[in-house]
């Protein structure tokens, strides 16, 4: 009977553990490419989305700035209880993924490590990365890319006007887009490589015109995709995974304007299926404040 009850008692544990939500969070809008991927691939997930809009961008600022964001991006998301961390956030990533590796209370997915593993399994030859500026300096991508398969040759291009364009909602076709685009390319067009990695959560809405000027013998990778196709096997290996199939909720927080969060939003969700139905507002000052990591 002991043993029964030990069983059922470990069972409804395992049960509360798979019914936590994923939480995410990005430095603004952006991330919300990762979680449209996200819930494609796992329908029936609750993703807690923090989108630091009041201080967005990252991808210009130093390195220490961003870390400091993005642990207390992290911090504010550890009262959810989240079962997983996803750094949705190539700038975040690049600079904080060590730091909250070593300090987060829960496993922490970045977007960096698996949009490099998903280039290197596409392709034998050069790989091409653009990102912001902070990414490219960085050198994440580059370091990650060498672990993987030592040697490989890499081109990286910061695009920085690329992030306040797509935010603006700028068709792929606009000439100011292609324009801008023709000019960051130009250098990876002259080198052709097997991959670009789009490293930046913004760019996924340039696609089809990335796709168009670098031609179709350049398979493109999304690091936001391989992110989330990275989540659902570790959440399965761990046997986290939620037992609802579909169904699946998204729970917006801001630090800015929760209306144009919603309004702006819904454009980086489309494809996916998911919509913004809440979001709530919580300002730096809450993020800034000490907390403890686990608290409730
Ligand atoms: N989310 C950032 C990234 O993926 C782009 C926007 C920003 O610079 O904050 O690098």
């Amino acid at each position: 009977v002991d043993n029964q009850e030990n069983n059922q008692r470990g069972a409804a544990q395992d049960e509360r553990l798979r019914s936590r939500p994923i939480g995410v969070f990005d430095s603004g809008l952006g991330g919300l490419t990762v979680v449209g991927e996200l819930l494609s691939a796992l329908a029936g997930e609750t993703i807690v989305y923090l989108g630091d809009s009041a201080r967005v961008p990252y991808g210009i600022k130093s390195l220490e700035t961003v870390r400091r964001f993005a642990r207390e991006d992290a911090a504010f998301l550890m009262q959810f209880e989240p079962k997983m961390l996803v750094v949705a956030c190539n700038t975040a990533s690049a600079a904080a993924i060590d730091c909250l590796r070593g300090s987060m209370p829960v496993e922490v997915v970045d977007v960096i490590g698996p949009g490099a593993a998903a280039a290197v399994a596409a392709t034998d030859g050069m790989i091409g990365v653009i990102a912001t500026e902070a990414t490219i300096k960085s050198g994440a991508y580059q370091r990650e890319i060498q672990k993987l398969s030592p040697g490989r040759e890499v081109v990286a291009a910061a695009c920085p006007l690329l992030v306040p364009i797509v935010e603006e909602g700028r068709a792929e076709d606009d000439p100011i887009v292609l324009h801008v685009l023709g000019d960051y390319l130009r250098e990876l067009q002259r080198c052709r490589p097997g991959t670009l990695i789009l490293g930046c959560t913004h760019y996924p809405l340039l696609q089809r015109a990335i796709g168009k000027l670098m031609g179709p013998s350049v398979t493109l990778v999304s690091s936001g995709a391989a992110a989330a196709g990275e989540v659902r096997r570790r959440l399965s290996e761990r046997n986290l995974a939620s037992e609802r199939k579909n169904g699946g909720e998204l729970r917006c927080f801001t630090t800015d304007n929760k209306e144009r969060f919603a309004e702006l939003g819904q454009r980086f969700l489309d494809g996916s299926g998911a919509r913004i139905h809440s979001v709530q507002y919580v300002g730096t000052d809450e993020l800034e404040k000490p907390r403890s990591q686990t608290a409730n």
